[in-house]
């Protein structure tokens, strides 16, 4: 792993995992290959920037040639391939990009890293690796007490997201199995932390809070997620990439089950203790419940087992510890915050979403 391309290294996870990579390992190079679409910002690496083995490329995974051109002119081992459009929501009201990026961009990546490592065998086989980076949404919706999902759970997306998601699974593995092209995938529950969009429930009801606006709860507000710290992703992602065996999936997951209510009045809870803001107290007077989404996944849980045996991962954040964390990153970075509260795609996603809802 020398010549690492990113693909959406400017979005949420994706620039954690920037981070992370750069502080442990120092030999390496990262190529971050993003379109820079409304979830991608350059500030989110902005501390990364001048780093000599830090390289942004703004461009399309959709262009296959484009991409191929950057394999080769960086000698790419490794690529770790998060780029997508990923938002349930957003999928719900427009799905066709999801089908775009997802899908063809996916299939667009899988063929120039064909080309490039496997029909002009420029690299040894056993040095390359095509890590695509998936979500727990693929295996559909639990009942109540229904087992966790293992990696042998048969596929049942639900949402456009979901499907597109899907599809781009099935996709990676199918060039593996044909083509023999050397991959690893991960399927990871929900990520919350630093950067986040603050389209995603967590720093949506941190920023609404602060502002004493609405917290939207959809539903019933006992829709069950199984929650995980970015860092915790990026450290499973990293370990995989060294350890995990080719071929492989691995489920990843955050080892608890809230329901979406306790998570809003949790955040309520943090921001009355150490918001200096008294205005809004008790924060969870904001709470208001609304039209739920369709087709709303009821739980989600992962069923760690495989990623913690073979490879003796778990995650280090406790949900208490990491919500916290992340309330008061979001507090400490108000440039961050009213940068994004400026984009005109970020205040017109909240009157699409929620205005008549
Ligand atoms: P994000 O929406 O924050 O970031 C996506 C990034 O991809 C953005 O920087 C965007 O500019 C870029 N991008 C979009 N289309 C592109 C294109 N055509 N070409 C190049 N770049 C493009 O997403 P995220 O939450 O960081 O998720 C990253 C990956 O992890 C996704 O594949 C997602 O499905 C998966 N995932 C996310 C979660 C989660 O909770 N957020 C959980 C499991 C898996
Ligand atoms: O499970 C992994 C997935 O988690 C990732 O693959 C997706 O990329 C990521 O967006 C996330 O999807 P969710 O739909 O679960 O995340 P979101 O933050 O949008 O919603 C979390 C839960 O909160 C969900 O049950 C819907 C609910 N919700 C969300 C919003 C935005 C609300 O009740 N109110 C809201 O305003």
């Amino acid at each position: 792993m020398k010549h690492v391309l990113i693909t959406g290294g400017a979005g949420f996870i994706g620039s954690n995992f920037i981070h992370y990579l750069l502080r442990i390992e120092p030999g390496i190079h990262v190529i971050n290959l993003d379109a820079l679409t409304y979830a991608g910002s350059l500030e989110n690496l902005k501390d990364v920037a001048d780093d000599p083995r830090y390289t942004f490329v703004q461009g399309d995974i959709c262009d296959t040639e484009f991409v191929g051109e950057l394999l080769k002119k960086y000698e790419v081992d490794t690529v770790v391939h998060f780029a997508a459009e990923s938002h349930v929501d957003r999928s719900i009201l427009g799905p066709r990009q999801f089908i775009e990026t997802n899908i063809m961009g996916t299939f667009s990546l899988l063929e120039a890293a064909r080309k490039f490592w496997l029909q002009e065998k420029s690299l040894p086989l056993e040095n390359v690796r095509f890590h695509h980076v998936s979500t727990d949404e693929v295996f559909g919706s639990l009942a109540p007490g229904e087992p966790a999902w293992t990696e042998e759970t048969p596929y049942a997306p639900n949402s456009p997201y979901a499907a597109s998601k899907a599809s781009s699974d099935h996709l990676v593995r199918s060039y593996g199995h044909t083509y023999g092209l050397p991959f690893t995938m991960t399927n990871c529950s929900n990520n919350y932390g630093p950067y986040q969009f603050p389209e995603k429930l967590i720093p949506l009801i941190i920023l609404n809070a602060l502002d004493g606006k609405p917290l939207p709860v959809y539903g019933d507000g006992q829709q069950i997620r199984d929650w995980l710290h970015v860092e915790d992703h990026c450290e499973a992602i990293h370990l995989v990439l060294k350890k995990g065996s080719i071929g492989s999936t691995y489920n990843i997951g955050g080892e608890n089950q809230p329901a979406n209510l306790t998570i809003v009045e949790t955040i309520c809870e943090i921001l009355d203790e150490i918001s200096a803001n008294d205005n809004h107290k008790p924060h969870k007077n904001l709470i208001e419940f609304v039209k739920d989404r369709p087709g709303h996944d009821r739980r989600y849980d992962m069923d760690t087992h495989k990623i913690s045996g073979e490879l003796g991962w778990r995650p280090r954040h406790t949900l208490t510890e990491g919500l916290l964390n992340t309330v008061n990153w979001y507090l400490s970075h108000p440039e961050w915050v009213s940068a994004i509260r400026q984009k005109q795609e970020y205040k017109g996603w909240l009157d699409a979403n929620y205005k008549s809802r």
